[in-house]
């Protein structure tokens, strides 16, 4: 990972060797004044210890990331910059679209790909998802590759099915030593935005057969690296449960992310 002014102090996991990543992701909230206050109370609210503990990425709307990275530089504030989506091709004739090297221009770190909303209402399928991954990694930047299962998928006990076909399709093609940078989300998809997050059991599982996956393509040794989050009703009262597991090492949250206040809670909790 690239070590910068602001995480010198960032300390892995020492059960897991690996770094901890809590990330928010605003859907369509918050325009940039809102972006700005929100980023500095959550600065205001937080220790400098919680940032060593674990990396925060902040992934607001587009319109909000360049007053944001004004904001954390001057303010020499610790967060990541991420973004929720880009387009797979550097430019181009692609009305209303932004790319990765845009991105990456504005500082951006992390960018969510393949989001269930995305899949649901912009029919992003696996081809496209796997495109943009190649693209966030040719920018330099690391992607949150989100993969989970529907109800039905759950009722059918095809879950296992499910994600380990959505990893093949937008991971299988990478060299080893980008697949240990991926972050996998696993996010079932009837845990998100429902307020009903999945049990503990339920998120270790998924997050179990991800790394699994991982094992069967690259081998134990990328398997033990790449970072796996838990996304579906994060909450303060539920986050400490799932930081807790052997296979997840950091949440994306939506909604409680939107309150600096619930979100720094979920940080240090
Ligand atoms: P939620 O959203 O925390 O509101 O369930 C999570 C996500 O969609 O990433």
């Amino acid at each position: 990972m690239a070590k910068g002014r602001n995480d010198m102090e960032l300390r892995p996991n020492p059960r897991t060797g690996r770094y901890r990543l809590i990330s928010a992701n605003w859907k369509m909230n918050l325009n940039h004044l809102e972006a700005i206050q929100a980023v500095q109370k959550l600065s205001f609210l937080l220790r400098p210890a919680d940032y060593s503990y674990v990396e925060i990425s902040i992934h607001p709307p587009f319109t909000d990331l360049r007053p944001l990275q004004l904001l954390i530089d001057s303010d020499q504030m610790r967060f990541r910059l991420g973004a929720q989506n880009c387009h797979f091709e550097p430019s181009g004739a692609f009305t209303g679209e932004i790319s990765a090297p845009m991105l990456a221009k504005l500082n951006v770190s992390h960018v969510i790909i393949g989001h269930s909303e995305r899949r649901q209402y912009f029919c992003e399928t696996d081809e496209i998802v796997r495109a943009k991954v190649e693209a966030v990694f040719r920018s330099q930047m690391t992607p949150i590759v989100c993969v989970g299962e529907t109800l039905q998928e759950r009722e059918q006990g095809s879950t296992e099915a499910r994600l380990r076909s959505q990893v093949e399709a937008a991971l299988s093609f990478l060299a080893p030593e980008l697949a240990e940078r991926c972050v996998v989300a696993y996010e079932p998809i009837w845990a998100i935005g429902t307020g009903v997050s999945a049990k503990p059991s339920d998120a270790q599982a998924g997050a179990s057969i991800i790394r699994n996956v991982f094992d069967s393509f690259w081998g134990n040794e990328v398997a033990r690296k790449v970072r796996i989050q838990y996304g579906g009703s994060v909450n303060p009262t539920n986050a400490a449960e799932f930081m807790e597991l052997d296979d997840i090492d950091g949440l994306l949250v939506g909604t409680a992310a939107l309150d600096p206040d619930s979100f720094a809670r979920i940080i240090q909790a």
